[in-house]
């Protein structure tokens, strides 16, 4: 079962959906802007895309709080990013679907065993291992089996968020659930972590513009983000970031400083240490986004941000330019070819994080012991 009529090409689909080729340009346009490609890059894509096939997207929902779902689904409406969330094939959504019970389960079983090894698998949330997986249950199974069985047949992996991405909250101290990324539980697939508590919706589909335009996994940074979101930090691009350069700091979060719109640092702005678009795409249609509404960034898209200390601490400099998890870099060739396009939007790579590495050094120690 398919949520939408799946048996035709974007290019259709937009068709269909009243879309002009023009407003489509625009958007890609938009988009290649986001990631800091030259605009010609917009109208390439959004060719290249239009004879794509869609490709079928089975988006599993784990332990969450629903918060990357709506940051996903309330995207500026009715823009064309939820047509882009309508031009892949969304087979199977847990959230979405109107189907319930046994039928559901019958149309995920489905739309694995029908598009073995092409589907895009998009995980939000984070996967509970305790008391056998039973914290987070869906028709009798745990997150933990139904994550393993749904990555046999992906194509690639997309963590949408940072409790699939890194664990988030869920994985913070004391982790009662003994909650994991995505990238503890599956090891041998290419995954691309679209972190954010919540991620920025353009960040998401953005993602999946790319891959679907390329079929390639694009070019990701030490924790599996996307480098053309991910790729600079919110200090790099803060509006506020001349009032640092000049020593002008708010002290408190109603003192003159603040009200002169001054920088946040001392205020426990955690913008040099976190890599996110936000000071670039930001929030809600590019309205805002936290600094701009004169509160720190938490560092929300970043390892372990919630063990971190205090949200309201400022940081010592030694702390910049560490990185939450040290990730071991691994390049896995897709199998997709890359056209020109994908070979101007970058070589694909995928990486393997810590946990995946402290999971295979896991499985060696059992291994010993057997
Ligand atoms: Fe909710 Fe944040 Fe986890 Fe997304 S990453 S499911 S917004 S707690
Ligand atoms: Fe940097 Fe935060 Fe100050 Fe902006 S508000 S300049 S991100 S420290
Ligand atoms: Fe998160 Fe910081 Fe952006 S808290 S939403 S990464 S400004």
């Amino acid at each position: 079962m398919s949520l939408i009529d799946n048996d035709i090409t974007v290019g259709e689909m937009l068709r269909k959906a009243g879309v002009s080729r023009r407003g489509f340009i625009k958007y890609c346009t938009a988009m290649a802007s986001a990631m800091a490609l030259p605009p010609w890059m917009g109208a390439a894509m959004a060719e290249q895309l239009r004879h794509a096939p869609r490709p079928s997207v089975i988006y599993l929902s784990f332990q969450e709080c629903t918060g990357c779902f709506e940051s996903l689904t309330r995207s500026f409406a009715p823009t064309i990013e939820s047509l882009i969330f309508n031009v892949i094939s969304l087979d199977y959504d847990d959230t979405l679907m109107a189907a319930a019970g046994d039928a559901a389960e019958t149309a995920l079983a489905n739309a694995m065993k029908d598009n073995f090894g092409k589907y895009v698998l998009v995980i939000d949330g984070s996967v509970p291992t305790g008391a056998g997986g039973a914290y987070c249950t869906v028709g009798g199974r745990s997150a933990v089996d139904t994550l393993r069985e749904a990555a046999k047949g992906a194509a690639v992996i997309i963590c949408v968020g940072t409790c699939s991405a890194f664990g988030g909250i869920p994985f913070a101290n004391p982790n009662p659930t003994e909650a994991w990324p995505v990238t503890a539980i599956v090891d041998d697939k290419p995954i691309i972590n679209v972190s954010g508590c919540p991620p920025i919706a353009e960040a998401i589909t953005g993602t999946l513009l790319q891959y679907v335009t390329t079929g390639r996994v694009p070019d990701l940074d030490e924790h599996l983000r996307p480098k053309a979101f991910f790729g600079n930090t919110i200090h790099d691009r803060c509006y506020r970031r001349p009032f640092y350069d000049e020593g002008k700091f708010a002290k408190s979060f109603d003192d003159e400083g603040a009200r002169n719109g001054w920088c946040l640092y001392e205020l426990g702005c955690k913008g040099p240490t976190t890599y996110n678009a936000c000071a670039t795409v930001k929030w809600n249609g590019g309205t805002s986004f936290p600094i701009q509404s004169g509160h720190g960034c938490l560092g929300c898209s970043e390892p372990e941000f919630w063990d971190k200390g205090s949200f309201y601490a400022a940081q010592s400099a030694s702390e910049w330019g560490k990185a939450g998890h040290a990730s071991p870099q691994k390049t896995l060739e897709l199998a997709a070819g890359a056209g020109g396009l994908g070979a101007a939007l970058g070589a694909a790579s995928a990486g393997v994080g810590r946990l995946r590495q402290h999971r295979r050094e896991q499985d060696t120690v059992e291994k010993q012991e057997e």
